[in-house]
């Protein structure tokens, strides 16, 4: 692709060679997803470029905690409390702030909150698994939330998720929109998922795990798991092309 913009601009072309290619026979909902052409380029609109901007005064209180954000009066929801952290930064290493930040995951159980989830796995009444934050000004977020369970999926026999957050980077427009998954250090899953062997580098996979992180970990209440989003550049963090997560 051609890209026109400086690498300082607003708007940066995802480097596809970094990236894992669309067509994937393992998984296999890529096979029908994929683009059968060549891909165009377009330059960026006025309208993508001045687009909405988030402030923190269009957050909720519990936006950010998502043990509490959906729990009824009085109760919780079932599982390990966690504490997820880190920053959004730049090709430089330097923090992006004012960024919304939206996550969501499946519970301790493994089991969305959706009308199309069909995993027999228990919904938790008290908990929604929707959150979200922006970052400040030195691109720090955070969030509380309960560490969802690995869930199995139709692709071959036996293909189960490993336990993982997706997350959706807005940036200075809709345009911008950059959606991507955290995996959590240790978990056996991380490498024998068909998705995660789709991402062609090492390196890159393990820019989606998160490590455990005792050093933010809050005494008798919840451990840390420290996760740093890089938009752009060689050490960028891989990024979904599509809107939805699975
Ligand atoms: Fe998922």
């Amino acid at each position: 692709m051609k890209n026109t913009m400086p690498e300082t601009g607003a708007f940066f072309a995802r480097d596809r060679q970094w990236h894992p290619p669309a067509y994937t026979e393992i998984y296999k909902t890529s096979v029908t997803r994929s683009p059968q052409r060549a891909l165009l380029s377009f330059e960026g609109t006025k309208s993508e470029i001045t687009g909405p901007v988030f402030g923190h005064n269009m957050l909720n209180e519990l936006d950010n905690d998502l043990i509490m954000n959906y729990a009824k009066p009085g109760e919780m929801p079932i599982g390990q409390r966690i504490l997820v952290h880190g920053r959004v930064l730049d090709e430089r290493g330097r923090g992006v702030p004012n960024t919304l930040v939206e996550f969501w995951q499946a519970n301790a159980g493994g089991r969305y909150r959706h009308k199309k989830e069909t995993y027999l796995a228990a919904i938790d009444p008290n908990f929604g698994g929707v959150g979200r934050t922006i970052t400040d000004e030195d691109g720090y977020y955070w969030f509380k939330t309960i560490k969802p369970g690995p869930y199995p999926w139709m692709n071959w026999v036996n293909d189960w998720r490993p336990a993982h957050i997706h997350f959706s980077v807005f940036g200075h427009g809709f345009g911008q929109r950059l959606i991507t998954q955290m995996y959590f250090e240790g978990d056996p899953l991380i490498w024998k998922c068909p998705i995660v062997k789709t991402i062609p580098s090492e390196e890159a996979i393990n820019q989606l795990i998160a490590p455990l992180d005792l050093n933010a970990t809050i005494p008798m209440d919840m451990r840390a798991y420290k996760f740093d989003i890089v938009l752009r550049g060689r050490r960028s963090t891989l990024f979904e092309n599509r809107k939805e997560g699975n």
